[in-house]
């Protein structure tokens, strides 16, 4: 089987671009892979965040992993600062990263917004982690959404100059999976701006853990537009949004959808949307809490995944400090 890698970082609340641009395609695909999925936490540390809400947001994400789908005979699920070797192997891929590639990485310029000098460099680097938490376990695939896919290419780049440097294939070089369909959900409110975790006005997005209520008050205050056509149109990225979060939890296609709600009006598609959101969310929401309310159990599957895949990680640093003539 190929190997599947992929992480989300324990920042805050898990959205619906998350869940489509992403975890829903891990778990939809996990049978056929072999899976390790992590939650992030060293990256988490690159913006200040506070060390309870981190710690305690890293047992809800790994919950939701779990709530969501993912099946530990199918994926190694763990916590990245368990495993040291990410840590390590990124002192040394910083060594090997040239600083025009990380200049060019456009999430690092919008999240240092213009504050270049006082900006800490652990974000500047954090592309080169991301890679490293890739290449450690020689990935074939990565499965994202579409705002990562420039820091795939970087570590595509980063495992082919490394391998062309030392003349040896050291490094799988991994391919990012972005689905075409749910891979940039849009804010509810500004259609035009992805869905974010960071976006301060919370009607902007659903979070998995959004009760009935709130999902239905968002989804009937999202923006959409006075032509009152319930049709997939790039120039009208309201309804164009909403209508792919309704393509992406249902499976139908864009002509069944628009022929379903030919001649009816965005309250009554909105209504539909509102439905399926609620039915999909409930039964996740349910098995979270009964996740969150064993956290021995959840802690033990962490450690075990840990464990599992710390000797893969150390078997390609190995190599790596082999090559350079480091140990
Ligand atoms: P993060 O935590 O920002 O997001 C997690 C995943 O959700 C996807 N995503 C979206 N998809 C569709 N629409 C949206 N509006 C939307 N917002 C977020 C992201 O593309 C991502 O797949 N750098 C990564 C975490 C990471 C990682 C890795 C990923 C660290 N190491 C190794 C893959 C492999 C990040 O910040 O994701």
């Amino acid at each position: 089987k190929k190997r599947v890698f992929s992480g989300i970082q324990p920042t805050g609340n898990i959205h619906l671009g998350n869940y489509l641009g992403a975890l829903r395609n891990w778990v939809n695909a996990q049978a056929e892979y072999d899976n390790i999925f992590c939650i992030v936490d060293l990256h988490a540390i690159t913006l200040p965040i506070d060390p309870v809400e981190l710690h305690t947001n890293t047992r809800k994400l790994a919950a939701l992993y779990i709530a969501c789908g993912l099946d530990t005979r199918y994926c190694k699920l763990f916590i990245q600062s368990h495993v040291r070797e990410h840590a390590e192997m990124s002192w040394i891929m910083s060594c090997f990263t040239p600083m025009g590639w990380l200049n060019r990485m456009t999430q690092f310029k919008s999240k240092a917004a213009g504050n270049l000098d006082s900006v800490d460099t652990g974000l500047y680097c954090y592309p080169v982690l991301m890679a490293c938490d890739v290449l450690l376990y020689q990935t074939h695939y990565v499965p994202v959404g579409d705002d990562q896919r420039q820091h795939m290419e970087l570590t595509r780049d980063l495992a082919q100059r490394f391998n062309a440097i030392y003349k040896r294939p050291v490094f799988t070089v991994p391919e990012a999976q972005i689905r075409e369909e749910g891979a940039r959900i849009m804010s509810l409110t500004e259609p035009t701006k992805k869905m974010s975790k960071s976006d301060t006005d919370l009607n902007s997005r659903i979070n998995l853990l959004d009760d009935p209520k709130t999902i239905k008050k968002k989804i009937n205050r999202a923006t959409t537009d006075s032509l009152r056509l319930v049709t997939f149109d790039p120039e009208r990225p309201g309804i164009t949004n909403l209508l792919t979060i309704y393509q992406v939890l249902t499976g139908e296609s864009q002509q069944e959808i628009e022929a379903a709600f030919a001649g009816k009006g965005y309250g009554e598609f909105k209504a539909a949307l509102i439905d399926r959101l609620v039915t999909t969310l409930e039964p996740i929401q349910k098995r979270y809490y009964e996740l969150m309310n064993d956290l021995p159990t959840l802690e033990g599957i962490l450690k075990q995944g840990a464990d599992e895949v710390r000797p893969l990680a150390a078997t390609t640093l190995n190599q790596v400090k082999e090559v350079v003539g480091l140990g």
